[in-house]
């Protein structure tokens, strides 16, 4: 398989995301994941997450696990781990309004582009929280937990309140029930209780598939950037792509609770 960009760790895949943001303006909802297809009518009408929708529903996907009430969303507290530029706390925002959301995110650029923006996304390391203990209702991350070390999810457990609730949306390359096995052991060690998993791979393989047709100005680069943009995007012809065309991938949206 050619390689991606983004390199697994370190410091090479910090200074490529801050190369990745500086280089993109990812319009008003910055976002940087795979995408979930079709959009709902309340997304393709808000012209804030029309640049990219199928980014957005992912995210609304996620929120559609939190079984509440107005009232409940209204009280309660949030925060994204890898929030990029803030698309999905704005969407978060704008849908349910909730009491407050904020997010952490390495890139010095993507938080700086969400601050701009009105969204509160604090540059910082996911491993490392600033906020006190026992803050939030709910922590989140979509697409971003393969990047973060265990001590986020133990940070992660140390900010939920008791009963909080922990929503991860994330790749996997195998079935979705060894996702589901994968995540449990993950979250499990940090002392998490598994609540819930569910397996969106079909609408996540439609968003690449309407992307990678989409998307025709790689074919002009040369070879050398050609491949490793085709295998970052997931575009036509990709390793990448074609894992997820045979069923060797899956995206799951696993839910957990940390024990009163
Ligand atoms: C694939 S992007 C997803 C961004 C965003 N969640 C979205 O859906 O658009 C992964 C993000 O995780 C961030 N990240 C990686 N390691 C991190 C860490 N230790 N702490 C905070 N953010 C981190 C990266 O900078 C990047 O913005």
């Amino acid at each position: 398989m050619a390689p991606s960009f983004i390199p697994t760790s370190g410091w090479g895949q910090r200074l490529t995301y801050e190369l990745i943001y500086l280089s993109f303006g990812f319009g008003r909802s910055g976002m940087f994941n795979v995408g979930f297809a079709p959009a709902r009518q309340g997304i393709l009408a808000d012209r804030a997450f029309a640049v990219r929708p199928h980014q957005i529903e992912l995210y609304a996907q996620m929120f559609d696990q939190v079984p509440w009430d107005a009232d409940q969303w209204r009280r309660s507290d949030w925060l994204e781990l890898g929030a990029g530029c803030g698309g999905g706390l704005l969407h978060l925002q704008t849908n349910h309004a909730p009491r407050s959301a904020m997010g952490v995110e390495r890139s010095y650029v993507a938080a700086r582009r969400a601050r701009r923006l009105g969204i509160d996304v604090r540059q910082g390391d996911a491993a490392r929280l600033a906020m006190e203990s026992a803050r939030f209702d709910v922590v989140f991350c979509l697409d971003a937990l393969g990047y973060l070390p265990s001590a986020a999810l133990t940070e992660t457990f140390r900010v939920l309140k008791p009963g909080g609730i922990l929503l991860c949306g994330e790749s996997f390359r195998g079935t979705p029930e060894a996702a589901r096995e994968h995540y449990h052991r993950r979250a499990g060690a940090a002392g998490f209780e598994f609540t819930g998993c569910r397996d969106v791979s079909a609408g996540v393989l439609r968003s690449l598939l309407e992307r990678s047709s989409a998307a025709s100005f790689a074919h002009g680069l040369p070879a050398f950037f050609r491949d490793r943009l085709k295998e970052t995007l997931f575009l036509d012809g990709s390793d990448r792509l074609r894992l997820w065309q045979c069923g060797a991938m899956c995206f799951v949206i696993t839910t957990f609770r940390r024990p009163d």
